[in-house]
């Protein structure tokens, strides 16, 4: 009797989906770890900073990998990495994924490198398991996610987007001052001029019909709530300002207190009215940070002449964060009328927030539940590629969970089953976003 069911199934058994993917999280991790050592700093710190050295032999390594997945590697003129793999209909627009490998100062090895990494790995767990993409699928790596080199965040993805104007990129300099495409250019990218390079960077209508990244949460949510997968549904609008004050110095024992205007006192009130004005807003969602605060010269026996502050502020909501930055940007102005010290303030991105598609919302919580993981929909208090994406196709993103929260330092880490069931489920997303198909197997 047994014997016969078998035979009834056989027979009667149509072709199923092979839809499974096999990821190995350790393997995964050990490719990170070999990025990982290119880097300025010793692991398990990584530096890793836009054009420098480290910088292009990761994108050798990344490029190296490309070709082993049997994709094709093309690099535009700001540097970004694109390497595809086919689909059946070749004329449709890619499925694109991808995420940065720059590293700030000190970071840790997941930040970026992860969504590059973890989707060369989920293109080759979909070819190990035969499925056939219809539209491309392609992995991008992209230039300078990190502000570091010329203060400017998600470089790539602003030029991709048409965000980004030639005017405001040759406005930042770097610490040697230097311009972007003069660096660019000597690292064998860039073009004539800058307007140039940006033209050719800028992605063409219909070129790309989703694109998805997948990154650690860089917040604690996921493990403290015990769940596998973040489902990404917006990211928090970034802004960036720079202020200066400017004082006279002097001699620290000789000039008086009554006749000082300390440069470094002023930065001082500003950045704890960064914290007030933030603080103001009554929302957890309302964050702002005084990341830099330099003053010259800098020398215990003189009172600072300038102070220069750089200063980050984010709120999932763009007008109330707007109001921040209005807040700061005043009391900048009153501290400066007030302690008699000359200051200059420029805004170098106030990015409005950016939501994710649907669809891809719906095929990565699919994707998930098909792995039998569990979820959580979330918003994305860091920034990413993504937020740029949004401008030229449907944006999603993946998180997995990160130990603490913690991110932008060296000890940064996530499970290599965290890794595994992210790749897992990017894979499976992009399958179903590029609609192609499986093979089939006879019970
Ligand atoms: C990206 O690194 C960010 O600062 O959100
Ligand atoms: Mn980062
Ligand atoms: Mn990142």
């Amino acid at each position: 009797m047994t014997s016969l069911l078998a035979l009834c199934v056989a027979l009667f058994a149509v072709a199923v989906r092979a839809q499974t993917v096999q990821v190995d999280g350790n393997k995964v991790v050990e490719v990170l770890t070999r990025l990982a050592n290119l880097s300025d700093h010793e692991n398990p710190a990584v530096t890793r900073i836009l054009f420098t050295p480290n910088d292009m032999l990761a994108r050798n390594f990344v490029k190296d990998l490309m070709r082993e997945h049997h994709m094709t590697i093309r690099e535009d003129a700001m540097g970004n990495i694109f390497g595809r793999w086919e689909g059946s209909d070749a004329s449709a627009g890619s499925v694109l994924t991808g995420s940065h490998c720059d590293a700030i100062p000190l970071a840790g090895m997941y930040d970026g490198t992860l969504g590059v990494i973890g989707a060369i790995e989920a293109v080759a767990a979909l070819q190990r398991a035969g499925f056939k993409p219809s539209r491309p699928i392609e992995v991008l790596f992209f230039t300078s996610e990190e502000p570091t080199r010329f203060g400017l965040s998600c470089s790539g993805s602003r030029a991709m987007a048409g965000a980004l104007t030639a005017e405001a990129l040759e406005s930042k300099l770097d610490s040697q001052g230097r311009h972007f495409l003069q660096v660019a250019n000597e690292v064998g990218y860039g073009a004539a001029s800058t307007s140039d390079m940006l033209a050719a960077t800028r992605l063409k209508e219909g070129q790309v019909d989703y694109f998805v990244e997948l990154h650690i949460e860089q917040g604690p949510l996921l493990e403290r709530e015990g769940l596998d997968i973040g489902v990404v549904t917006a990211i928090a609008a970034p802004a960036a300002l720079e202020v200066t004050f400017h004082g006279d110095g002097g001699h620290a024992g000789g000039q008086l207190m009554p006749d000082r205007n300390d440069a470094g006192l002023a930065g001082a009130e500003l950045a704890l009215a960064v914290e007030r004005h933030v603080l103001a807003s009554g929302s957890v969602d309302t964050v702002g940070t005084t990341g830099t605060f330099e003053i010259a010269p800098g020398a215990i026996n003189s009172v600072p002449r300038d102070a220069r502050l750089a200063i980050d502020i984010r709120d999932i909501d763009g007008p109330r964060r707007d109001r921040v930055v209005a807040a700061v940007l005043a009391s900048a102005k009153e501290i400066a009328e007030r302690r008699k010290v000359r200051y200059t303030s420029r805004v170098i991105n106030q990015d409005p927030p950016a939501s994710s598609h649907e669809d891809i919302v719906s095929a990565v919580a699919a994707s998930a539940e098909a792995l039998g993981l569990s979820t959580k929909r979330m918003v994305s208090r860091a920034y990413h590629d993504s937020l740029f994406m949004a401008r030229v196709a449907p944006m999603g993103m993946i998180f997995i969970p990160c130990k603490n929260g913690w991110s932008h330092r060296p000890d940064e880490f996530s499970k290599p089953q965290d890794i595994a069931n992210g790749v897992s489920v990017l894979a499976l997303t992009m399958a179903r976003l590029s609609g192609g198909s499986w093979p089939r197997t006879e019970l």
